[in-house]
């Protein structure tokens, strides 16, 4: 089978490496890649964005199916334009619809699939410049800290959560006179839910489905959650709290309905589901649909999943995936990031990296985020560099050797947090 991976950042390598692993694959591309992904399979130089020519190149060599790591290509609606296409439609592309990607790339959309299905979630108003009274209203019947959320895709920056009601109102104001730009013309307000986060991840061919490892991320640059928002400093999985008697009431209350509801609204989803809940006294709410796997999520969840990926995707494809079996490694992963000094804010790129010869004397797995090879030298190529995923037998144990390989590599301005897994 030759199969076409779109993306180019940890998720992807992740992904990449998982994929090249089965023993069904032919040829794995990736458009555009990076340095890592290289070694698993062979980059084009291909944006998974730029469809004409992934449609070219998936009809020259004989693509047989196209796995998107990102939410860009899918709310841009590239399942539609290979299956709309008598070229392209026999080619299986793993990822839901443009009208189901809207669960990530509208906030309302989401928002209201909730309520029309019962899903447990945050109350909320949606508003735009028109109904500004009716939302600032509704900031008074909540209490803080405030919720606002751009409707759009805003690469993971569209949430503000505000500690007064007087930053809110002003936010607001902002937002709807386009701080995001058009992302934000809708501002969906919600009341804050508090509780613990977690990331569960569901394979859906439309009717069936498999939850894969459940895992928790950590988004802020600094230790204790604290500092700026960042794509994600490091991953866990499992995660304790997330146990049979919870997971049930995850499955009952919010995968089913979620898959039946796309099944009765006539949506096609053929992907990966990801819930970001929150724990809230036992009780599971979504706090937001995303439709593609997460970063840096995926570097410690592929390391679970036994079995072959590339048969789960067959199963998606044919709508069969219930003759499926997914076996997971029972031990724990952890993955902690190597970031860029000055990431999230502006940081320099290019540094050479060191230290691999050292990693590879161990059992972690290196994936790589961030990185370019320049003069036969791998480089830094962004704000996150390389995720240093370990298995163990506890958490524990699993991060001292993330960690033992973090301070290993070495290229100028390293940042990573120490604090991984901290609050599980
Ligand atoms: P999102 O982009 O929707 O994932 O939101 C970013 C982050 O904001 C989430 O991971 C949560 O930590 C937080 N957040 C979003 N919505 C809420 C909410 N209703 N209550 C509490 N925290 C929230
Ligand atoms: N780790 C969160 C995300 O991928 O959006």
């Amino acid at each position: 089978m030759k199969v076409l991976l779109l993306g180019s950042g940890g998720r992807e390598h992740a992904l990449a490496w998982k994929i090249a692993q089965s023993p069904k694959i032919e040829k794995l591309y990736i458009a555009p890649g990076n340095a890592g992904t290289s070694a698993v399979g062979e980059n084009v130089d291909i944006k998974a964005t730029d469809f004409p020519a992934l449609k070219a190149f998936a009809l020259e060599h004989k693509i047989d199916m196209i796995v998107v790591g990102p939410e860009d290509p899918l709310v841009q609606g590239i399942f539609d334009c290979f299956k709309e296409d008598a070229a392209t439609r026999h080619i299986a592309i793993i990822g839901p619809s443009a009208k189901g990607a809207q669960l990530e790339g509208s906030k309302e959309f989401a928002k209201e699939f909730m309520l029309r299905h019962n899903i447990p979630t945050a109350r909320y108003k949606s508003v735009t410049a028109e109904t500004l009274e009716e939302g600032l209203a509704f900031l008074e019947t909540l209490t803080t800290p405030y919720v606002l959320k751009a409707d759009g895709l805003c690469a993971g920056k569209g949430v503000l959560i505000l500690p007064t009601l007087e930053e809110a109102r002003k936010e607001l104001k902002e937002m709807l006179g386009g701080m995001f730009g058009d992302a934000s013309a809708t501002v969906v307000i919600e009341e804050f839910l508090s509780g613990i986060e977690c990331s569960v991840f569901v394979l859906s061919d439309g009717e069936h489905y498999k939850v894969l490892p459940v895992a928790k991320d950590y988004k802020r640059i600094g230790e204790g959650d604290k500092g700026l928002n960042t794509g994600g400093m490091g991953s866990v999985t499992p995660v304790p709290f997330a146990n049979d008697e919870f997971m049930a009431k995850v499955r009952e209350r919010i995968i089913e309905p979620t898959i039946n509801g796309l099944r009765e609204e006539g949506i096609l989803y053929k992907g990966f589901i990801f819930l970001g809940l929150i724990n809230v006294q036992n009780e599971p709410m979504v706090i937001e649909y995303n439709v593609r796997m997460g970063d840096p999520e995926t570097e410690s969840v592929m390391l679970r999943i036994k079995s072959d990926i590339v048969e789960l995707f067959e199963g998606v494809h044919k709508a069969n995936l219930d003759t499926k079996t997914m076996e997971l490694d029972p031990r724990t992963a952890a993955c902690v990031m190597l970031v860029s000094g000055g990431y999230p804010e502006a940081y320099k790129k290019g540094y050479p990296i060191t230290g691999f010869n050292l990693a590879e004397a161990t059992d972690s797995i290196l994936f790589h985020a961030g990185t370019a090879v320049k003069d036969g030298q791998t480089v830094t190529n962004g704000g996150r560099v390389i995720a240093v995923c370990s298995y163990g037998e506890t958490k524990e144990e699993a991060l001292a050797k993330s960690y033992k390989v973090a301070e290993t590599l070495s290229f100028e301005g390293k940042y990573f947090r120490r604090d991984i897994g901290f609050d599980l």
